[in-house]
Order: structure tokens, then C-alpha cells, then sequence
């Protein structure tokens, strides 16, 4: 009897132990080795640019006032600031300002019409160049047409609402910088949508409380941290690397099985960079588990089918042990 006794207590640890590796007790998380960029990048324009930077670079200018005839010091408005370190590991790191502004602004103060300056769009560089199809701008473009912001383009939105014309760096996606893509891209959402100043620029509307607004997703704080705001409010696109089209608030995702479930809509928007890797060791979604545990989209059939084995056997080992009970009792009598 002592034997069926260790046995159904192993067993039971067994499936115990099955079960909290299933919760992810057993951490398949890898260290995150974060490439770090190590050249530093030279601009040809560095001098240049410093005829700008001078006094766009930081929260103090100084300029001559000829009428006084002395030096006078003042602070730039935070949002004129360009921030060097920012701008020489940006995209468009290896433009000068002037590439995109007009060169009268050399001088200072600067003429009053080059306020009404026209701004170049993504579109007028990029679209139809062989060299940046990989990024599929036209389609870009288009989603973005029909996302529910571009009702705003009258009010003064552009892709450059987005994409700060002074630091966008296009991030590289893999599971080493995932929680920095996730933040650095909410980041551009929240410029605004935590932000009334310049929210109100845009609309007229009151402000929108973000936190209030999704206080249905339980422990949002972990959300936020681990999803970004695309992966809800737009729609999927198989064809681009980041789906562009923000869908009106009555279409945003709010089922919470659209990502805690096998059929996860993760593998198509935020883990799109590794979908292939969906079976990889065993687990659906393998490439989940990398970074997080995601309630019911990681699910490892091996692991299913050698509990279901386990159960079965369990059952039929207290069968085999009430048998010989009633057996071993009947002949006491
Ligand atoms: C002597 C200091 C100084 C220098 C040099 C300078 N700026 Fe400015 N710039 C300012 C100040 C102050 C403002 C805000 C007041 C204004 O708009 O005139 C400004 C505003 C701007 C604006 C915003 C205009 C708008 O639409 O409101 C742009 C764009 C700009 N500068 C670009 C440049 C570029 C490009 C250069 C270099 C070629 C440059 N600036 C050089 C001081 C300077
Ligand atoms: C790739 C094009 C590009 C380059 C390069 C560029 N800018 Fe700009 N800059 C823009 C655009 C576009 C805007 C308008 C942004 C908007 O509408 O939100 C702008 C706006 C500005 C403004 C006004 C800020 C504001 O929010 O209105 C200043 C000041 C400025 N740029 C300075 C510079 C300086 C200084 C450099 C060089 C270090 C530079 N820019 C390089 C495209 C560029
Ligand atoms: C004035 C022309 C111009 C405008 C406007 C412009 N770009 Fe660029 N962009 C370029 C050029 C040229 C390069 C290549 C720079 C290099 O190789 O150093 C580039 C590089 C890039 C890259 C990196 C490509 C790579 O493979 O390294 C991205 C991403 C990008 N731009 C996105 C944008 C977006 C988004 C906008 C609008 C918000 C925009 N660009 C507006 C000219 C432009
Ligand atoms: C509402 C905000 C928003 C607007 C508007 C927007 N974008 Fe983006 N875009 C994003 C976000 C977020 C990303 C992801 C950034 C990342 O991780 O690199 C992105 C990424 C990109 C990328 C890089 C795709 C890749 O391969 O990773 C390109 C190119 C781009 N946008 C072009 C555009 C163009 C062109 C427009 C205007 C027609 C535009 N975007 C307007 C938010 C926006
Ligand atoms: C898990 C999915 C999910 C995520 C992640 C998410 N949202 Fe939402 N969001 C929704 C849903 C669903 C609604 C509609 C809520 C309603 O109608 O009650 C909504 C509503 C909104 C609205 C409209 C509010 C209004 O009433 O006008 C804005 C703006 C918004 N979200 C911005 C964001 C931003 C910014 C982020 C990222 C920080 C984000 N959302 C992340 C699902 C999400
Ligand atoms: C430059 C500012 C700005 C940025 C950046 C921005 N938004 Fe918005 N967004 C607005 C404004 C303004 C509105 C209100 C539009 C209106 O008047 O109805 C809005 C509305 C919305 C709505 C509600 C649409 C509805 O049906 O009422 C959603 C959802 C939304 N934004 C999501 C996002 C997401 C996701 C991002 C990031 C990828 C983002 N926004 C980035 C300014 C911005
Ligand atoms: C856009 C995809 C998405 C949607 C929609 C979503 N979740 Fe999540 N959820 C996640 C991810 C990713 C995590 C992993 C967080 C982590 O690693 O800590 C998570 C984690 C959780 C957790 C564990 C949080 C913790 O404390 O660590 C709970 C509970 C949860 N979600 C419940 C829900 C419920 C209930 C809903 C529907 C109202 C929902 N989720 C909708 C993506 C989503």
C-alpha cells in the first residue's frame, strides 16, 4: 500500500508543478541585452547648424539689439528648444536646419512671413524612392487619411504631430527593446492625449482623462507598460510594419480575449516582428512568454497533452487502490 501511496503523492506534485509552470512560476524571460548605439555620428552640417543652435539649442539666447547697442540675453520658449543630442541620433540626423527651412533664418529676429512658411510632409521625400519602399510611405499615407484624426489637418495636423521633426528615430523591433518601443510609442500618443496644451491646439473639445477613460482594463498601469495604444485603437494591416489607421473610439478593442487568447491580436501588431516564431518550443505565442505572461495567449500543447496523461493516470490509480480496499476488506470480514 505504502507504494501507491509515494506514487499518488508524486504524482500529484507532478501535476502541481505542471500547472505553476503553466502560470509562469518558471520565468522564460531572457536578460535584456540592450544594443547600445557606440559611434558617435559626425554631421557635415555641425557648424552650420550651430549658427541655429546657438540659440535653439538650450533655454538661453543671446542676440545684439542695435538700437541699444548692447548684448541682450532671454529665455527660448521650451517648444523652440531642438535639443542636440536628440537631433544627431535622429533620422534625419545628417540634415542641416536649413534643409528644411529657409535659409533667412539666419538672420535674426527673423522676418515675419517666414511664419507662413509651407512645410515639406514625409510624402514629398520619400514618396515613390525605391530606397525607403521597405516602409510602404504611400500606404502610410493613406491609412493615415483615414485615421480619425485627419479631420484635424485644417486645424494644423500632420504627420509631423507625430513624428517630431527633431528626434524621430525610428525604432528597430525585437524582444530586446520591447518595453522601450512600447513606452517610446505611447510616448507620442500621450504628447497630446496627456497634454491639454497641446491637445487644445488641435480641438476644441474639453480634455480627454485618458486614465479615466480606460478604468475598465484592470491593473492598467501594467497594461500600458506591456501594450501600446496602437494595438487597440487601430486597425490591423498585415502589410505595414505600424498599422496607421486610429479608428473612431467606438471601435477600439475592449475584448479582453482579443489578446488573452491563442488567437492573440498581439502576433499581429506588437509581436509582428517575430510571428513566425508562434510554435517556437512548444508554446502558441512562444514569443509572448519572452516578455510577458499574457493570461491565455501562451498555451503549450505538450504540456496540455502530459497533464491530460497524468490526470488520467491519477484517476486510475485511486481506482486501482479503492479496488484493492474494498477487496482487502472483504476478505477482513
Ligand atoms: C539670435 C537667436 C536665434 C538664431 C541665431 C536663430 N533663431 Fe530661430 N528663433 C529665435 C527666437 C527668439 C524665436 C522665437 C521668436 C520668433 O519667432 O521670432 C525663433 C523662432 C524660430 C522658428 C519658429 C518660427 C515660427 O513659425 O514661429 C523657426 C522655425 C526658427 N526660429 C528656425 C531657425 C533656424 C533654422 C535658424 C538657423 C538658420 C535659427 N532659427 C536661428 C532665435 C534665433
Ligand atoms: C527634416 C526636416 C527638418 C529639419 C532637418 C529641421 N527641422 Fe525644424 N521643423 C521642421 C518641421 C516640419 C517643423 C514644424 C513642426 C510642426 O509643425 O509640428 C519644424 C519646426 C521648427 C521650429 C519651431 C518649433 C515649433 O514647434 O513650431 C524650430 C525652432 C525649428 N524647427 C528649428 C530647427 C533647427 C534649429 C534645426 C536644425 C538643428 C531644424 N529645425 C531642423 C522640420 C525640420
Ligand atoms: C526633406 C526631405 C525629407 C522629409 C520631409 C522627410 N524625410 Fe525622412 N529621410 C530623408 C532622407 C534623405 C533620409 C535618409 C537620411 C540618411 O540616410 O542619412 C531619410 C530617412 C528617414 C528614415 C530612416 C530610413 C533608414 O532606412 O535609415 C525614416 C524612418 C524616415 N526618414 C521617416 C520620415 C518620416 C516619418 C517623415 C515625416 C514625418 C520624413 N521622414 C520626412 C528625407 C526626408
Ligand atoms: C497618431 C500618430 C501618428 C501619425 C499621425 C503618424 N504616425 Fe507614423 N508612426 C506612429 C507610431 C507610434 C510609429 C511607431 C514608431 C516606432 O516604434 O518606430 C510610427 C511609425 C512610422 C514609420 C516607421 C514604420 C516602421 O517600419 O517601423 C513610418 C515610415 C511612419 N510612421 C510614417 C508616417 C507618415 C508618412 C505619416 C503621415 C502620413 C505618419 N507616419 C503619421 C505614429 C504616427
Ligand atoms: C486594451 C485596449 C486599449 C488600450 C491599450 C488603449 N485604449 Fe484607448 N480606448 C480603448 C477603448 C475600448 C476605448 C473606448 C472606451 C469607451 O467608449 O468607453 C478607448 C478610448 C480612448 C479615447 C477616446 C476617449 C473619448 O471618450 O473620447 C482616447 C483618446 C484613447 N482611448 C487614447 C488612448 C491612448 C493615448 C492610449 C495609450 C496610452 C490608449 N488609448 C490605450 C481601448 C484601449
Ligand atoms: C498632436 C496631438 C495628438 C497626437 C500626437 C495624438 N492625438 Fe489622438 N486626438 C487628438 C485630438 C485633438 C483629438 C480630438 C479629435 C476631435 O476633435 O474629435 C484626438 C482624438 C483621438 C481619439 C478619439 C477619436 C474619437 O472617436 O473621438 C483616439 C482614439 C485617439 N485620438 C488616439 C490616439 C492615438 C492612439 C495616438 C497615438 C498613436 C494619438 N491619438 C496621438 C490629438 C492627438
Ligand atoms: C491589447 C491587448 C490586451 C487586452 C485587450 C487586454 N489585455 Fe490584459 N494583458 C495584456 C498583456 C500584454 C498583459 C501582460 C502584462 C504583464 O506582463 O504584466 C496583460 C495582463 C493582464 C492581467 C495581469 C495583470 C497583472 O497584474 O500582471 C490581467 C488580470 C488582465 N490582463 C486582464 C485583462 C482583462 C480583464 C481585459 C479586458 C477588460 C484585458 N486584460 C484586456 C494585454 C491585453
Amino acid at each position: 500500500m505504502k507504494i501507491f501511496r509515494f506514487l499518488i503523492v508524486s504524482l500529484l506534485f507532478l501535476i502541481c508543478n505542471t500547472y505553476a509552470s503553466h502560470a509562469g512560476v518558471f520565468s522564460f524571460k531572457r536578460d535584456n541585452q540592450i544594443t547600445s548605439d557606440t559611434t558617435t555620428f559626425v554631421s557635415p552640417f555641425h557648424d552650420d547648424n550651430e549658427r541655429c543652435l546657438k540659440c535653439h539649442g538650450q533655454g538661453k539666447y543671446e542676440y545684439t539689439n542695435e538700437t541699444l547697442g548692447r548684448q541682450v540675453k532671454a529665455l527660448m520658449c521650451s517648444e523652440r528648444i531642438v535639443n542636440r543630442e536628440d537631433f544627431y541620433r535622429s533620422n534625419h540626423k545628417s540634415f542641416s536646419c536649413t534643409d528644411c527651412h529657409s535659409s533667412e533664418y539666419v538672420n535674426f529676429p527673423h522676418a515675419g512671413e517666414l511664419r507662413m512658411e509651407q512645410k515639406y510632409n514625409c510624402i514629398d521625400c520619400h514618396g515613390g524612392d525605391e530606397k525607403f519602399a521597405q516602409y510602404h510611405f504611400e500606404e502610410i499615407e493613406t491609412e493615415y487619411q483615414q485615421s480619425t484624426h485627419f479631420k484635424l489637418e485644417e486645424d494644423g495636423f500632420t504627420c509631423w504631430k507625430c513624428h517630431n521633426p527633431h528626434s524621430y528615430k525610428i525604432n528597430i523591433r525585437n524582444k530586446d527593446n520591447l518595453k522601450e518601443t512600447i513606452s517610446y510609442d505611447n510616448a507620442i500618443c500621450l504628447n497630446c492625449h496627456s497634454d491639454f496644451n497641446h491637445f487644445q491646439l488641435l480641438t476644441d473639445r474639453e480634455e480627454i482623462n485618458i486614465i479615466q477613460k480606460h478604468d475598465w482594463l484592470p491593473n492598467q498601469k501594467a497594461h500600458f507598460a506591456n501594450v501600446r495604444c496602437i494595438e487597440c485603437h487601430t486597425k490591423i494591416n498585415n502589410n505595414i510594419p505600424v498599422a496607421h489607421l486610429i479608428k473612431p473610439k467606438g471601435e477600439a478593442v475592449k475584448l479582453c480575449n482579443e489578446c488573452h487568447s491563442k488567437n492573440s491580436i498581439l502576433m499581429a501588431s506588437l509581436y509582428k516582428f517575430e510571428s513566425k516564431a508562434q510554435r517556437r518550443d512548444g508554446f502558441f505565442n512562444g514569443i509572448i512568454l519572452n516578455e510577458s505572461y499574457v493570461i491565455g495567449a501562451n498555451r503549450n500543447e505538450y504540456l496540455n497533452l502530459f497533464s491530460l496523461i497524468i490526470f488520467i493516470g491519477v484517476i486510475g490509480i485511486i481506482g486501482i487502490h479503492i479496488v484493492f480496499r474494498i477487496s482487502k476488506n472483504n476478505k477482513n470480514y
